[in-house]
């Protein structure tokens, strides 16, 4: 951003109120360095930055820490993890969900190191350039670890945003605009601070439902504020009703507990994890598609899994795997190599319900009539 559109007037009162309140509210969290030795000039170790920021993405602070500590423990620097094996990174992110983060983190890993200086370009166009890392992550590895002035828009930042300037036009369609004046009050001075600041006040004062205007430090310089109307902002479109879809999924254990697991492919939902083979997931009922041919029951109730676009209803399946068993996908891994915490949560879910129902008498309906009768959450 031009020096032209550096904070002045109300935009540079507000930094300074924003960084006053960091400098004694500031969130102790394991990926930052505290403002106390941030204003001395510490800066933050990139790689924690990017790892920290990919994982809270869609994400909460509570549910990445555990995750973000162990991968940490595992891979302590960029070449650990540029050089650890797929499948051991993906066991490792289960649970977190959206799973093309993980193997974006790979491919931005295995870059870096394989780069002449093996380490992070400290410029945002240099960062953005990398394969996996976009907008958000290149900002916000920009502004915190490297101290440019770059602006950091999150869905905590927008809010606190459409609040301060009374922004009623709905999103998305108001991000250019959000993001524009978030710009606009970004400092030249600790702007990785600034940043983290906005997203500490979103997750913590300028809350989605019930804001704390009366103890917010920005409440004297907030529109939405003197108007009466934050708790209304940002404005949203509704979103439009997510579809349903319907799969078999099979659980086939052998005599000595063996599950057949299989890697799922790389393009697609769930890609590079692992799991249960399934047939696909449409919206009309599936064709079998059973992974060797045995004597297939069905067991009673569903389990129900809900992605970004859609609602899943999966129908299980078990078989006892004979010694000859020839799967034509997939390979039998005793539980200690494939533990079910190393699973994606629905195949987690699918797991849990094969395994709580095995002595159960199956009484369920047949794949067919399940999009007739609707699903069974479990
Ligand atoms: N959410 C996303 N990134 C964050 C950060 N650096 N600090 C606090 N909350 C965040």
């Amino acid at each position: 951003m031009d020096s032209s559109n550096r904070p002045h007037g109300v935009g540079a009162d507000l930094s300074g109120l924003l960084l006053d309140w960091y400098d004694r509210a500031a969130r102790d969290l394991p990926w930052r360095v505290p403002p106390d030795r941030s204003r001395a000039g510490e800066r933050p170790d990139p790689y924690r930055v990017w790892l920290s920021e990919v994982m809270l993405q869609q994400t909460t602070v509570a549910a990445v820490t555990g995750y973000y500590l162990r991968f940490l423990a595992r891979w302590p620097t960029v070449a650990d993890l540029a050089a650890a094996p797929d499948a051991e990174v993906m066991a490792e992110w289960a649970g977190l969900g959206y799973y093309a983060r993980a193997r974006n983190l790979l491919k931005g890993a295995r870059a870096v190191a394989a780069s002449e200086s093996a380490a992070f370009p400290d410029r945002y166009d240099d960062l953005i350039a990398l394969p996996g890392i976009g907008p958000y992550t290149a900002a916000a590895i920009a502004a915190i670890a490297f101290g440019r002035p770059e602006t950091v828009v999150d869905g905590n930042v927008e809010r606190v945003v459409a609040r301060l300037f009374a922004v009623t036009e709905p999103l998305p369609k108001a991000g250019g605009r959000l993001r524009h004046l978030a710009a606009s009050l970004t400092p030249d001075k600790r702007p990785g601070d600034f940043a983290q600041a906005m997203m500490d006040l979103g997750a913590t004062v300028c809350t989605h439902r019930k804001p704390a205007c009366m103890i917010c430090p920005l409440g004297p310089v907030c529109q939405a504020r003197a108007l009466g109307i934050a708790a209304d902002l940002p404005v949203k479109a509704p979103k439009p009703a997510k579809a349903e879809r319907q799969g078999l999924a099979y659980v086939a254990r052998r005599a000595d507990g063996a599950l057949l697991l299989e890697t799922r492919a790389e393009r697609g939902l769930l890609g590079g994890t692992l799991g249960f083979p399934t047939t696909g997931w449409t919206a009309a009922p599936p064709d079998p598609a059973p992974p060797f041919r045995a004597d297939w029951r069905q067991l009673p109730g569903t389990v129900r899994h809900t992605f970004t676009h859609f609602h899943l209803t999966l129908i299980v399946l078990t078989a006892d795997a004979p010694p000859g068993a020839n799967p034509d996908r997939g390979s039998f891994r005793a539980p200690p190599d494939a533990p079910p915490g190393s699973l994606p949560t629905l195949m987690r879910k699918v797991h849990d319900h094969a395994f709580r129902n095995e002595s159960v008498v199956p009484d369920a309906p047949s794949p067919d009539s399940l999009a007739k009768t609707g699903a069974t959450d479990t």
